[in-house]
């Protein structure tokens, strides 16, 4: 008779049919660099995360080196926005500068670079904007400056997260022409209009001045469409696809995954990383266990990389397990 049972009935056996493992190499960790001096802001709704200046952002990339992490996703906070977002695209941008001194100062570390509009346009939209609606097309050559500039400041992966139609072909282009025909793109195909991106919008100072992120972003009813966005940007030259959010939205990691022959990195989002954390610190739950769960979920729904603000914790915890 089949008994589930006779594989679960110690350590040794079930960890030897375990069929998926989080590592700590395909980790992502996001980091938050704000332009000034001497900054360490905590991020109310994202406890254990903070803004930081340059001058002061080896603290922060001492903690990453002994977790064993060595992935971060970078987010700049400039001193300065304009209608059309000039920070981003800045040779001496505040992520430029960042890339710049832990490419010097860390070089094992692998650098990726969010490419958008939002943390440095006044309207905190993604795009440039006319009569209140986000332009595509006329977006296309910012984003291409802002990646080009990137990479020339250190940047190893470029990760575009603005869903304009067609960024990831402008984008490889210029990359190209600019002699960065060897730097990869992760693109965040599957980045669908949530409400769990609030904390991060209060993190980087990019919420929308005016309406939200419908007209551009995923509605979060649609799966196929999800599919579609994937299957144009790996035709466009994506390297690396990104879903995201991850937790409410695990459905369309297991789909693409199904369908394309391409690494999926899961995005866990900030609204889900502040919810586990609220929970945790009011110990209603067990931070530690529901972490863990979350990432081996990510896993088994067909996740390769996962980008997490937890990402040092679960390092930290995958030792203490070994
Ligand atoms: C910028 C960007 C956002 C996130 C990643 N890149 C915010 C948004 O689209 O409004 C969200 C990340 C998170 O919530 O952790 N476009
Ligand atoms: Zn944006």
């Amino acid at each position: 008779m089949d008994r589930m049972r006779r594989l679960r009935s110690s350590e040794a056996i079930r960890s030897m049919v375990r069929e998926n493992a989080v590592r700590t190499e395909e980790l992502i960790y996001p980091l938050f660099v704000e332009e000034g001096t001497n900054l360490k802001n905590p991020i109310a709704s994202m406890p254990g995360i903070f803004q930081y200046s340059v001058d002061r952002l080896s603290e922060e990339l001492e903690r990453v080196m002994a977790s064993g992490v060595r992935a971060l996703l970078l987010f700049g906070i400039p001193a300065h926005k304009d209608e059309v977002g000039s920070g981003a695209y800045d040779d001496n941008g505040i992520v430029q500068q960042a890339l710049r001194f832990i490419k010097k100062q860390y070089p094992e570390l692998l650098l990726i670079a969010d490419v958008c509009l939002c943390e440095y346009t006044s309207h905190g939209h993604c795009g440039l904007v006319a009569d209140g609606k986000i332009l595509n097309d006329e977006t296309l050559p910012l984003l291409t400056k802002t990646a080009v500039s990137y990479a020339k400041a250190g940047a190893d992966i470029i990760a575009p997260s603005d869903m304009m139609d067609k960024r990831v072909a402008a984008i490889r282009k210029g990359l190209d022409s600019a002699g960065f025909t060897e730097v990869p793109i992760m693109a965040y195909s599957a980045k669908f209009a949530s409400a769990y991106y609030s904390p991060f919008r209060d993190a980087a100072h990019s919420a929308p001045g005016f309406g939200d992120r419908r007209t551009y972003q995923m509605d979060p009813a649609n799966g196929r469409e999800a599919l579609r966005e994937v299957e144009e940007d790996i035709q466009e030259g994506a390297d690396l696809i990104i879903s995201k959010p991850a937790m409410a939205y695990m459905d369309i990691i297991r789909e693409t995954a199904n369908h394309f022959n391409i690494p999926i990195v899961a995005y866990n989002v900030s609204g889900e990383y502040a919810m586990v954390k609220a929970a945790a610190q009011n110990g209603w739950i067990d931070e530690k266990k529901i972490v863990m769960e979350n990432m081996v979920g990510f896993k088994r729904a067909g996740a390769k990389m996962i980008i997490t603000y937890h990402a040092l914790d679960v390092a930290n915890w995958l030792r203490e397990l070994n």
